[in-house]
């Protein structure tokens, strides 16, 4: 089958012919029909995240998959072969840019009847790091004020949309196309980054999500009430600066949990979350997919497809 392959650290991707991977009795076998990029991706063919997700050469790069179970494992009861389904694979283990994916059952989230497998591939690591910054860690509650740093990128496109739906009040910061984008998806603010400092305008916020790390986590102290939250996606928080504002400031690290997908996927549904997609690309044009979410400029998801 075909695959995307990484041979070593910080070497462009390559399309590899591999055997299709041999399944356990706990697992299924998926026929990828798309994959979605993360920036975890570029940052585990980096090599920067070697300490936390040591890869193993040769490699077969992505997390997020939809696709069509093909076999399943012996022991497994409750997924027969035609189910349309979402996973997120271990980032570790990789897997999802190929024709087929073994995939641990239960990692598997049904596909909702009428989502087309290129939109459901977006969601599993982008949606899921939102829902678990705003609501398991955030505790973001009806009527508090959340400023969600890349509003037009993967994870903030879904977090604004999670946290309206939800009741709060939303400040997004983005530039050029993305400020329409953002105010489509719902921000009540938009902040142009490119030509305001948001923290001169903004103050009294109950929780930041940020996505950028640096001055952008400094200066994010400022706008926040005392007590406010911090949740880095991008880099621990400064816990010097944390105590100085009385914040309580945390690193998000996203963990894959099925209940939590099962979760976003029915919330997506319920509240008409619309899944943003930068571009969706064949599988023979994946370096040009690879390149664009490098580029770190993406509105929302980009996505292969395997067909
Ligand atoms: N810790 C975890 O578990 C975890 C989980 C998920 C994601 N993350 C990290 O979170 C970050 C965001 O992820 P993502 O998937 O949302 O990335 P993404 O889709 O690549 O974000 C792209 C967006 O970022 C915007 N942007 C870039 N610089 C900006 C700035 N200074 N201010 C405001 N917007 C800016 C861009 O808009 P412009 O083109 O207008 O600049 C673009 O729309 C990444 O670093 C990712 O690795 C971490």
């Amino acid at each position: 089958m075909k695959a995307i392959r990484l041979d070593s650290y910080n070497r462009a991707p390559v399309i590899g012919d591999i055997a299709t991977p041999d399944i356990g009795p706990d697992d299924v076998l998926v026929r990828v029909s798309a994959a979605a990029l993360n920036p975890l991706d570029i940052k585990l063919q980096s090599g920067v995240l070697h300490e936390y997700f040591p890869l193993e050469f040769g490699y077969t790069a992505g997390t997020d998959l939809s696709g069509t179970i093909e076999e399943v494992g012996a022991n497994v009861t409750n997924w027969r072969r035609g189910d349309k389904v979402i996973a997120r694979l271990d980032p570790v283990a990789g897997g999802a840019f190929a024709e087929f994916a073994c995939v641990p059952a239960h990692y598997l989230v049904k596909v909702p009847d009428g989502m087309a497998f290129e939109l459901a591939a977006g969601i599993p690591t982008a949606a899921g790091t939102a829902w678990q910054a705003l609501f398991e860690m955030g505790n973001l509650d009806v009527g508090q004020t959340v400023l969600i740093h890349a509003g037009a990128g993967g994870v903030g496109s879904f977090a604004i949309q999670f946290a309206r739906a939800a009741g709060a009040r939303v400040i997004a910061t983005a530039s050029g196309d993305g400020i329409d984008i953002v105010r489509i998806l719902g921000a009540d603010q938009v902040i142009d980054y490119r030509h305001t400092d948001f923290a001169e305008t903004l103050a009294d916020i109950d929780l930041v999500i940020d996505t950028i790390g640096g001055e952008t986590q400094q200066k994010s102290f400022g706008v926040l009430r005392r007590g406010g939250k911090l949740l880095s996606l991008v880099a621990p928080p400064d816990e010097v600066l944390a105590n100085a504002h009385n914040i309580d400031a945390q690193f998000v690290f996203h963990m894959s949990d099925t209940d939590r997908l099962a979760r976003v996927v029915s919330a997506l549904h319920e509240n008409n979350v619309r899944i943003l997609i930068d571009q969706t690309v064949p599988f023979d044009a994946f370096a040009q997919a690879f390149a664009r979410q490098s580029s770190g400029r993406a509105r929302g998801k980009i996505i292969v497809t395997m067909a």
